[in-house]
């Protein structure tokens, strides 16, 4: 490919980003944000990048689906036996960043991760379509398999197993929290002059800060 990517750019046409919009409640911003990001139509608003570190320090990012969130963090669901699983099982550190292109915004989040609930868990995966549920069942997440049809079996074999039968939610599928103790705003501004607006956790207590571009 002999395009030339130093030539793509854009210069960001949205509204500043200030320290009275945003308030002092990050999480509440957040679902502005994350709600205008719907309205606007959005592709994937609540996808995002999820970020752990494995033993021996390297990062790993992956795309995941928000799923719910409030005060105490932002959930996402997956198989705990997955890379990220055994990353976030040795170094429960992470970082969550949204990217909606359309509207020139990031979100950063950083913090901790923990399990949800078990009935949590079998709640939301009650509420997936079938296909969804067997799918979970039948993929070892990150395990090297030889090629599609060993999916194709194992899915067909979930399905005979579970004929006329909800299917149970696998013992190692569930949710992670990560409860937030940064969050950052990022707006695309004008000249490259973007607004960045900070919230930190310090004793227990969201503090904002600005940051340079
Ligand atoms: C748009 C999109 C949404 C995704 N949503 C999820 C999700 O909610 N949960 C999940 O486990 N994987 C999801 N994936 C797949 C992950 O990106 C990743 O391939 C998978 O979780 C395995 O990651 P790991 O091997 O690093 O654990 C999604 C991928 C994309 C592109």
């Amino acid at each position: 490919m002999n395009r030339d990517l130093h030539a793509i750019r854009r210069d960001y046409q949205f509204e500043d980003l200030l320290e009275d919009t945003v308030g002092d409640n990050p999480t509440a911003f957040f679902d502005q944000w994350l709600a205008f990001a719907i309205d606007e139509g959005v592709d994937d608003p609540t996808a995002m990048l999820i970020s752990t570190v494995d033993a021996q320090g390297q990062p790993h990012a992956r795309v995941v689906l928000l799923k719910e969130h409030n005060e105490s963090g932002f959930t996402f669901f997956t198989n705990y036996e997955s890379d990220k699983g055994q990353q976030l099982a040795h170094n429960n550190k992470a970082c969550l960043t949204f990217f909606w292109p359309t509207l020139s915004r990031q979100i950063r989040i950083e913090g901790t991760v923990e399990k949800v609930l078990r009935e949590v868990s079998e709640d939301y995966f009650s509420s997936r379509p079938r296909g969804s549920q067997l799918a979970a069942r039948t993929s070892k997440q990150s395990a090297i398999i030889k090629d599609r049809s060993v999916l194709q079996a194992a899915f067909k074999a979930e399905e005979k197993a579970f004929t006329d039968q909800k299917v149970a939610c696998p013992e190692n599928w569930g949710g992670y929290t990560l409860n937030p103790t940064s969050i950052e705003f990022w707006q695309g501004r004008p000249s490259r002059l973007h607004d960045r607006l900070c919230f930190s956790k310090i004793n227990e207590q969201w503090t904002l800060r600005r940051k340079a571009p």
